[in-house]
Parts: structure tokens; sequence; C-alpha cells
């Protein structure tokens, strides 16, 4: 969606993958969808050096709102749980340089059971989304069916742009239509929202992960080109720094999330986030590549027949960026090869290593080198086309 936001993947932290329907206040103060949550969020967001990296989006995911709606027939927060409104909350995150996004769904009612848009509720929302001043929708899609979506998310995103608001548009859409064309259009798509699920949800497993893995690249000649600035594929949210991934798959989730130019939205607790979860996800270097300004989503380009799989991603500056996942699980793996095996031609290449902050030197595409990969664990490289080689090109072989 060309409307100037989201030239590079979002980033940012959700409530939806850690906090889920927690509405249990009384039980359970510090851990339920609740103006305090979102507060203490956009507190460590800014503190604990989140925003300088990058993550700016505060987003509220379902449960936020009360059952009904008011009398006026807008959407209203619990008033329990959000007594000062999203209003007040939006000016917290903007007093903060943050930007805060909020959750809805076309059909009769969330996934969760709160109130949903109607097709005819769509322009109402929109405008009491940018009353709130909210930066960002996410626009689900439970109980709907195919006729409401194809004229809801359309509708919606007509409707966000009318309020004159910058609005950055988030669609399930595809997600509900099995995330493939010719069912999903997703040059239309493209035109319409900044990003979107393609796919299932995202559970706090290795074996969640991989899934999603497995199903974006199995579809990468379909999905990598539709992706592009202003306008990604989601492959849901990140989840390290929960329960079900070690330091080697957290690694592996950051790295394959930026191979495929993916939003960085974390749904953890950055009140609890060990020091080890907090390196993985502000690691500069793959912050970096994510963030790349072509937006070029990488692709897998081989899997070996040792459990090895690697993928590619073109970068500016005549740069690219190479993870090596091993999805073997018996030992570390010593891995052999070129980068011309990888397809690279021609040029002298330094590898840099962004996770053990180390440089390979390769002074040729057929320079053997051998990495160690743990199991279920990556290896990333930013790789770079040496100086010296290039002026050498430049100067038709004579430097000076
Ligand atoms: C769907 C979405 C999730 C989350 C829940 C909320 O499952 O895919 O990301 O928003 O609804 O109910």
């Amino acid at each position: 969606l060309d409307n100037g936001l989201m030239r590079t993947p979002p980033m940012g932290w959700m409530s939806w993958g850690r906090f889920r329907c927690n509405t249990d206040c009384r039980n359970d103060p510090k851990n339920c969808i609740s103006e305090a949550l979102f507060v203490d969020m956009a507190d460590r967001l800014v503190e604990d050096g989140w925003l300088k990296l990058g993550y700016k989006y505060l987003i509220i995911d379902d449960c936020w709102s009360f059952m009904s709606r008011d009398n006026k027939g807008r959407l209203m927060p619990d008033p329990i749980r959000f007594p000062n409104g999203i209003h007040k909350l939006a000016h917290y995150a903007h007093d903060r340089k943050l930007k805060l996004g909020i959750h809805a769904n076309m059909g009769k009612q969330t996934c969760a059971g709160y109130p949903g848009t109607m097709l005819d509720q769509i322009e109402t929302d929109a405008q009491t989304f940018a009353d709130w001043e909210v930066d960002m929708l996410k626009f689900d899609g439970c109980y709907s069916n195919v006729n409401e979506q194809q004229k809801g998310f359309p509708l919606m995103s007509k409707a966000l742009n009318a309020t004159g608001r910058p609005i950055a548009y988030s669609c399930s859409w595809p997600m509900y239509r099995g995330g493939l064309p010719p069912s999903v259009n997703y040059s239309f798509l493209g035109e319409i929202c900044n990003l979107w699920r393609n796919y299932d949800d995202i559970e706090d497993s290795w074996e969640s992960v991989m899934r999603i893995v497995d199903w974006f690249f199995q579809n990468q000649a379909d999905l990598q080109s539709v992706s592009g600035p202003g306008h990604w594929n989601d492959p849901d949210m990140l989840i390290i720094g929960n329960f079900g991934l070690n330091m080697e798959q957290s690694q592996a989730q950051m790295a394959l999330w930026a191979i495929m130019a993916a939003p960085l939205i974390m749904s953890n607790d950055l009140r609890t986030l060990t020091g080890e979860a907090r390196s993985i996800l502000q690691n500069k270097a793959v912050i970096a590549i994510n963030q790349d300004p072509l937006g070029i989503q990488g692709r897998r380009i081989l899997q070996d027949e040792g459990h090895i799989e690697v993928f590619w991603r073109p970068l500016s500056k005549s740069a690219s960026a190479l993870v090596f996942l091993s999805r073997r699980t018996d030992m570390p793996y010593r891995y052999h090869s070129t980068l011309s095996l990888l397809n690279y031609t021609s040029s002298s290449y330094t590898a840099y290593d962004v996770f053990k902050d180390e440089t390979v030197s390769l002074p040729s595409v057929n320079t053997h080198f051998t990495i160690t990969i743990n199991p279920s664990g990556v290896v990333m490289w930013y790789v770079y086309p040496d100086k010296s080689f290039e002026q050498t090109k430049e100067t038709g072989g004579h430097p000076n």
C-alpha cells in the first residue's frame, strides 16, 4: 500500500503471542490485557533500547474491547482494564515516539469472541481509530465468509485512507483463503495493505517455527515477488524470549525472519527477558539485514542431504545475507562449501558472522570454507564484496 508507511518491515511488540486473551486482571494483574500492560511495554521499549533500534510499534491485539458497542455504535475499550481509554494510551505512546497499533476483525466477532466489524460498521470503526490517533490496524478475518472478506478488506483500506490519518494497515485476509494464488490475489493485496498474515498463527515452539518456515519457503515462488517496500508478507510474531525456543533456535528464528524481510514484531515479556534473548533480538547486524532498503525477500537456495539448508537474500551495496540452518539432531555439523556452490560469481568477498562477530575472508568464490552449525541452529553471514576487488575492476585491473 502506497501510503508512505512501512517502507521497511515494521518492528515492534504485540500482545497476542505471549499474553493472548488473558483478561483476568483481578488474579493476574501484571499479565492481563490492560492499559497497565501496554504502559509497561511502552516503558520497556523506550528505556531498554528497543525503540532506538527500530522497534517502534506497540500493538494491542484481541480482547481489548468491551463486549458491546456504545450508544453511537462505536467500539469501546473495556472500561475496567483500559480506564483511561485508547486515545490516552496513544498519547502515552506518542509522547515516547512510539506508534500505537490496534486489532479489529472483519466479521461478526473476533477469533476470541469480542465484537467484530461488519461491513456497515467499517467506516465508523476506521473513524474511531483515527479519532483515537491510532497508527496501525491489524484487521483479522474470523467469522466472515469469502464475500464479506472480498468487500471488507478493501473497504477498510479506503475508510482508513478517508480519515486523512496515516494508519498502517495489516490484513489477515490471505490467511483465511489458504495463502496462495489463485485464491489470493497478491498484487491487489499489495495495493490495499501494508502487510498481511499469509499462514497459520505461530505457537511457542520450534515445531511451529519450522512449520511456518517450511510453508513460506516451499511457496517462495509465489510469495517472494509480492513483498517489498510498503507491502510485506508476515510469517507472524517473534517468540524469542518465551519458553519454546532455546538460544540456537532463537537465533534461527531471528535469522530466518531477516532473510524473509519479515516484520520483527516481538511477543514476549520485555520486563523479564534474559540477556541472551535480548542480545539476539537487539543484534544490530541482523536488524540491518532485515531492514535493508531494497526490501527484497530472500529464498531457500539449497536443501542438503545432510539436513543443512541454505537461505540467501540480496541486499543493497552488492551485499547479501546467507543463513545456514541445521535441521540435524545429532551434534554440531561441520559444513564445507564455497561461494560458487551457492551461485556467487567472480568477486573477492568478506563474510561477517553476525552472531559470532567475526569475519571470514573469501578471496575467491572457489575458496573452501568450513562452518560449524549446531543442531536446530544457524550460522548467519553478511557477505560483501571487497573494496579492493571492486576498485581493481573499475580501474581495469590496475588498482591505485
Ligand atoms: C487470530 C490471529 C492471531 C490473533 C488472534 C486473536 O488467530 O491470527 O494473530 O490476532 O486471532 O484472537
